[in-house]
């Protein structure tokens, strides 16, 4: 949801920010700019779509030749994806330029106000009005930039990350954070900013994490936080734990290919180090007591899009072993309700970037509720995890696609893991069910591998389906939230009318919409659950008969499903609540196969971004 690139050193500077913007632009892509500070002077530029539309006009001018500079990747929210609007925006005197991401509230009031007293406004943006305070507050001796962005904050509303820039102060670049991530990289004579650390990555990989309300002054040696009433601010360090050929496609076709193959890699490091040696689970990140885990009566998921159908498994899997009743909740309707929270409620909220607006806000909410909050995050750095009492890291290393593949089938596990860990604490399970189940997690990376060698036919299917209008999907048990995510994936990289259903609501309206070769891809559950399989083996009779075309999810040797299926998608036999692990992965191949075919770019969908950092 907008990135964006500040830099201070002895490179040039439009290098070094149009490199990051290229690692940033899965954030948004709708336009990209730039601004660079050279001999005094301030040299903007920028254009509407993606960034290689900015990268071919930059192609025809001299390159400027400074040291200070800045970028932005767009995804619009105030005014279309026009060049006009396009970051950065400059003020009156065009010396002041600024990049943000966010939406600031407020904006109209102050444009009113900054018309009045005579402004000229080009764009239909919020960002704009940021730099014309900039310029009345310099123009009043407020005493440096840093102090004029601190100024200026105080007055804005809403969600704000700016970073500025002013040709009359041309060694400084200065950020400011309120809600969306800013982090800093700390190099050798050299300083950066960025949404997010692959921004920098080459370049360093020593971090400072920005918090809240936070404005940073960024010079070539030195690097100065505040708050926003200029109070030195606490901040903390940290080394990123993987290096730039994670940020890279590695010879992939595209970010969601390396991803999907990555998978088996990530289900094991989000293991690693989680397992003691007497078949324990130890969670240390957790920061919530046993004893405080002993005292929950009540757990609420909060997610969004994908990480909100992890949530639903999660359900099933806390219900199951720890015993305790769990409601799963789209954290965009969350505090629109009363939910009922207490001390003893457990709120755990499941955010991939940990930047999710709806989702940090309904954080805030059960937190303001006395709730305790447990974050399952992929970021390190990022919001979710300062906000809540403990957190679980899924480790899936950064995920550039804008489709959530790795860090979904790691967020199941890291949710298997808390329900396993409270079932041990709790005592709702005996170790060795504990042990045994862990156990059988342990095995989960090499049969994802296994799903992963047998995707041919899967991606022949895809390419055969490119000119559907329609696919469903279908499922029972934790392969109904398996169905909505495969529908998702389908929706948000091919474009198509994509469906999931619970295969028992099936008979209560959806039934209607089956029709002569209506492609509906069903999960079946393992022969284990004989109710549950028989009932789904008996849907997949039912849409056969009405001129479905079936495309069925099995495990391995279930061949009660043979005589009913167009198309037979094997996975691993595994027990039933570990099956969305191997049955998401035939899915995630299939729409981005699908895509493919349709042209589509499937690192970046359109009117899609990777974080969503507004309500
Ligand atoms: O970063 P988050 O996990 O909070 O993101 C939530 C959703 O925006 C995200 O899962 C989205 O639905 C994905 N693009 C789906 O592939």
């Amino acid at each position: 949801m907008c990135g964006i690139v500040g830099y201070v050193g002895s490179k040039p500077a439009l290098n070094v920010v149009v490199e990051g913007l290229a690692r940033l632009e899965y954030r948004g892509y709708d336009s990209a700019g730039v601004a660079v500070l050279t001999d005094g002077a301030l040299m903007t530029a920028k254009r509407a779509g993606k960034l290689v539309n900015l990268r071919n006009a930059l192609d025809e001018e001299p390159a400027p030749e400074g040291t200070v500079g800045m970028g932005h990747t767009r995804w619009a929210t105030h005014g279309p994806p026009t060049d006009r609007n396009a970051h950065p925006h400059v003020d009156c005197t065009g010396r002041i330029a600024v990049v943000h991401n966010g939406i600031i509230e407020n904006f109209a009031a102050l444009r009113a106000e900054l018309t009045e007293r005579g402004h000229r406004l080009d764009s239909d943006t919020d960002t704009e009005v940021v730099a014309h305070l900039l310029e009345e507050e310099l123009r009043d001796g407020a005493g440096g930039l840093a102090e004029a962005v601190r100024r200026v904050c105080r007055r804005l509303e809403g969600a704000f990350t700016l970073v500025v820039v002013n040709a009359d102060d041309p060694d400084v670049v200065v950020g400011a954070r309120r809600n969306s991530p800013l982090v800093v990289g700390v190099g050798e004579g050299e300083n950066f900013l960025a949404s997010d650390v692959a921004a920098f990555i080459a370049h360093t990989r020593d971090a400072i994490e920005l918090g809240q309300d936070q404005v940073v002054e960024l010079r070539r040696d030195k690097v100065t936080i505040t708050d926003f009433q200029g109070r030195p601010a606490e901040v903390r360090e940290y080394h990123v734990d993987w290096d730039v050929t994670a940020a890279e496609k590695g010879g992939y076709d595209s970010f969601m290919l390396k991803e999907i193959a990555e998978q088996p890699r990530a289900v094991a490091d989000t293991l690693l180090g989680r397992i003691g040696t007497d078949g324990r689970l130890t969670l240390d990140e957790m920061r919530i007591s046993d004893e405080q885990l002993r005292e929950i009566d009540k757990i609420i998921i909060v997610a969004c899009g994908t990480a909100y159908h992890a949530g639903l498994i999660a359900k099933y899997a806390i219900e199951h072993w720890a015993g305790l009743p769990c409601e799963v909740e789209l954290a965009s309707e969350f505090r629109y309700r009363d939910p009922i929270l207490t001390r003893t409620t457990l709120v755990i909220a499941i955010s991939q970037s940990g930047e999710t607006m709806d989702t940090l806000m309904a954080v805030r909410h059960a937190r303001e509720q006395r709730a305790r909050v447990l974050g399952v995050c992929n970021v390190n750095g990022s919001t979710l995890p300062r906000e809540c009492d403990g957190v679980l890291y899924t480790h899936a290393g950064p995920e550039v696609g804008v489709a959530a593949t790795k860090t979904f089938l790691t967020q199941l596990v890291a949710v298997y893991l808390i329900a396993l860990y409270l079932a041990q604490v709790r005592g709702t399970k005996w170790g060795d069910e504990v042990f045994a189940m862990v156990q059988l997690l342990a095995t989960m990376p090499e049969k994802v591998e296994r799903v992963l060698e047998t995707m041919e036919p899967v991606r022949e299917l895809a390419r055969s389906l490119a000119d559907e209008r329609c696919v469903l999907f279908l499922g029972r048990h934790v392969g109904y939230p398996v169905a909505l995510e495969g529908a998702l994936k389908l929706k948000e990289l091919a474009y198509m009318h994509a469906e999931g259903f619970a295969a028992g609501e099936l008979k209560h309206g959806p039934i209607a919409l089956i029709e002569e070769g209506l492609p509906v891809v069903v999960v079946v559950p393992p022969r284990a659950r004989a109710v549950l399989h028989d009932k789904i083996v008996s849907n997949i009779q039912e849409i056969r008969a009405r001129g479905a075309r079936t495309i069925v999810i099995a495990e391995d040797g279930d061949d009660s499903v043979v005589p009913f299926s167009d198309t037979l998608i094997r996975v691993p036999a595994v027990p039933t609540l570990l099956q969305p692990l191997v049955a998401t992965v035939p899915l995630q191949v299939f729409s981005c196969e699908l895509a493919r075919a349709k042209g589509h770019d499937v690192d970046q969908p359109r009117n899609l971004a990777k974080s969503v950092t507004v309500e």
